[in-house]
């Protein structure tokens, strides 16, 4: 049953980390969020805190990797939402392995979720948005899709190639009135990183709600005005 008219957010990789802290943040709005991610119980827990605060929430489960979980879930959300006005591209792993000792599998793995993952999802909204001719495509990259830092050469190649996938499509669809937004977070307090970094540096990393507030802020622009690209950085820099 559609029993919403509220606009519809689709976040994927809203588990944890700026996924669930983007889920948080947007659930403010009078909309209804979709949380999708490959774990349920986090999903759930974080989609009765959303409901308990008030917010409008669902789980939904949807690894990135695979297209017929991403096309499935689409049309799980169509028919109980309704249409999906904006994505939230989010969902990516690395390895922060040297390239010596990255191996094929990780190749994949990381292309496969923070590449394709992406080309999957907008795939799956575009042609509504099209014919709609309104909606919003936020992809969350990352500053290693513009800058070098050691350890993540195929993540970089993952964010640069994403990065430069929704560029292009922005230059598509603008026309027709989608806003494809790009974020370039710095380093984020998330459990991407392992436990000793986050000790050390987490004074000089953001947290995932500030983040996420900074992305709804560039969500809201006044009407007629998008803001194309982002980059968001700890005050001091990178690590
Ligand atoms: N943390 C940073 O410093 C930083 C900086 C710049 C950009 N980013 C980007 O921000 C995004 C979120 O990362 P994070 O820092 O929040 O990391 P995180 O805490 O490890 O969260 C990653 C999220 O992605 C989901 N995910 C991973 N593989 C998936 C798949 N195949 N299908 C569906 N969901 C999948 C995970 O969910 P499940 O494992 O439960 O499925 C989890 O919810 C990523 O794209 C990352 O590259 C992070």
């Amino acid at each position: 049953m559609k029993s919403q008219q509220k606009p519809v957010i689709w976040i994927t990789g809203a588990s944890k980390g700026i996924g669930a802290a983007l889920a948080g943040t947007f659930s403010t709005l009078d909309a209804v969020v979709v949380l999708s991610g490959r774990n349920k119980s986090l999903l759930e827990k974080n989609v009765q805190a959303i409901n308990n605060n008030g917010g409008s929430a669902f789980a939904l489960l949807c690894d990135v990797t695979k297209k017929h979980d991403v096309d499935a879930a689409y049309k799980k959300i169509s028919a109980k939402l309704g249409t999906v006005d904006t994505l939230i591209n989010n969902a990516g792993v690395t390895t922060f392995k040297t390239f010596e000792e990255t191996t094929a599998e990780d190749f994949n793995a990381i292309i496969e979720t923070n590449l394709r993952g992406y080309f999957f999802c907008i795939k799956a909204v575009l042609p509504e948005m099209l014919k709609r001719k309104c909606g919003t495509i936020i992809s969350i990259h990352s500053v290693s899709a513009t800058n070098v830092f050691l350890r993540s050469s195929v993540y970089s190649a993952a964010k640069a190639g994403a990065l430069a996938m929704t560029r292009c499509l922005r230059a598509e669809v603008r026309k027709s009135g989608i806003r494809v937004i790009d974020v370039l977070p710095g380093a984020t307090v998330t459990e991407m990183w392992n436990e000793k970094v986050r000790e050390k540096h987490h004074t000089k990393m953001m947290q995932p709600e500030n983040l996420a507030e900074a992305v709804l802020s560039v969500y809201l622009q006044p009407e007629g005005v998008t803001t194309d690209e982002i980059v968001l950085r700890p005050i001091e820099g990178d690590l």
